[in-house]
């Protein structure tokens, strides 16, 4: 995926997969950080940025960090996972939440998703819960690897909540908890609740391609004071006497930069524009593909408020006449930048090599998912160029 500044010099017909939205207060807020000296990870910003998106989600704390990927290994961390724990992971996803949970020396278990939203399904955490653990002592132990399970890891993919509640009830019963990784759904609702206020802590992501960015950074939200202190102790090398360099634990250099998070501010100020525009690229989409046979427009559950961050639809080769990367591949000779979903993370050398399995929603999504252009400044013509190419191109 493209991310700012890679735009540069391509000819002016090239319509990129998804790139940020720059146009406030960011020239603004970031001299003033020059202009101030405040550049580095303490500063006015970094607190506003904080208080901004704590008080989007509704969460009494947000605790901001150098990336998505940091602030998941941080939850972890909080969370009180522990070496060779084991964490329930969606396997549609980007690698980075996994390799999060490697990070804190835990390891994922890889949790297939539904068809019909394409996330963690609730059915199968139960069944493994259920069948492959022992509940003994207030402990969930995986009955393969004798591994305690301490935690379940939804993700909220491409813009659309998981279902949470039955994911919240078991965790309940099994005394797990649920750390969303919501880096991709900054905004979205279930069941009128806010994406990053369901579990016991969430983690967002303000990487170029999300739909607010501050270059590189991220935040952990929560409800817990005393995890709040914490995230904020590890992410900022823990120290025990500030004065004295006195350090009981090792912590970790994650803090956000003020010049981030000034730029995080002003992007902020635009969020409900921006969600607004990503809903309208969906519907427009939506309206093009529902009746094409061979097309699956994105989901939306009736339970589900999604912002449609990555705009993502299925091709199914048999009624459109081309498979996913073949659609892909003649796209990309118009100079339109479309992109598949993840490798699932059970098949991932990176991650998978212990556990050889089957997860069939997961696979069969990869092979017929293609996200296209939506960048909130995607304008209507070249909206209708992605559209009627796609159309032109069933066979
Ligand atoms: C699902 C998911 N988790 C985690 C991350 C990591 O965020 P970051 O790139 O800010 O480290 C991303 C995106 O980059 C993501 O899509």
């Amino acid at each position: 995926m493209l991310i700012d500044g890679t735009q540069e010099n391509m000819p002016q017909q090239f319509i990129p997969l998804c790139v940020p939205e720059i146009r406030g207060n960011e020239w603004e807020y970031v001299k003033e950080c020059l202009d101030t000296n405040w550049v580095s990870s303490v500063g006015a910003y970094v607190d506003r940025f904080e208080e901004m998106v704590a008080g989007h989600v509704g969460t009494n704390h947000a605790i901001a960090t150098s990336n998505g990927t940091s602030a998941l290994h941080i939850a972890l961390l909080v969370a009180g996972v522990e070496p060779d724990d084991e964490v329930l992971l969606t396997s549609l996803t980007f690698i980075a939440p996994a390799n999060a949970i490697r990070y804190a020396n835990a390891w994922p278990i890889f949790i297939d998703v539904e068809p019909e939203h394409w996330q963690m399904s609730p059915q199968k955490v139960i069944d493994f819960l259920e069948q492959a653990c022992d509940f003994q002592n207030g402990e969930v132990r995986n009955k393969h690897t004798g591994r305690r399970v301490k935690a379940i890891m939804p993700v909220h993919i491409l813009g659309h909540p998981v279902d949470m509640d039955p994911i919240l009830a078991v965790a309940r019963r099994y005394n797990l908890m649920v750390i969303e990784d919501a880096t991709e759904s900054l905004g979205a609702s279930y069941k009128g609740r806010k994406v990053g206020h369901l579990g016991h802590m969430a983690c967002f992501s303000f990487n170029g391609n999300k739909i607010l960015t501050t270059g590189g950074g991220g935040m952990i939200v929560t409800d817990n004071a005393a995890w709040a202190d914490r995230a904020k102790y590890l992410t900022t090398q823990a120290k025990d006497n500030p004065v004295e360099y006195i350090h009981h634990e090792i912590g970790y250099n994650y803090r956000l930069t003020n010049i981030q998070a000034a730029m995080g501010c002003a992007q902020m100020e635009k969020l409900e524009e921006y969600i607004a525009a990503k809903r309208r690229i969906a519907a427009t989409y939506n309206d093009a593909f529902s009746n094409v046979a061979g097309l699956t427009p994105m989901p939306q559950a009736s339970w589900a408020e999604s912002i449609f961050w990555m705009y993502t639809l299925l091709v199914d080769e048999s009624e459109y006449g081309m498979d996913s990367r073949q659609l892909l591949q003649h796209l990309q000779e118009l100079k339109i930048q479309t992109r598949p979903l993840w490798e699932p993370l059970h098949l991932s050398r990176a991650h998978a090599a212990k556990q050889p399995q089957t997860l069939a929603v997961s696979e069969q999504l990869n092979r017929q998912a293609l996200s296209l252009p939506c960048s909130v400044g995607l304008t209507e013509a070249d909206q209708a160029r992605v559209i009627a190419a796609i159309l032109q191109a069933k066979q």
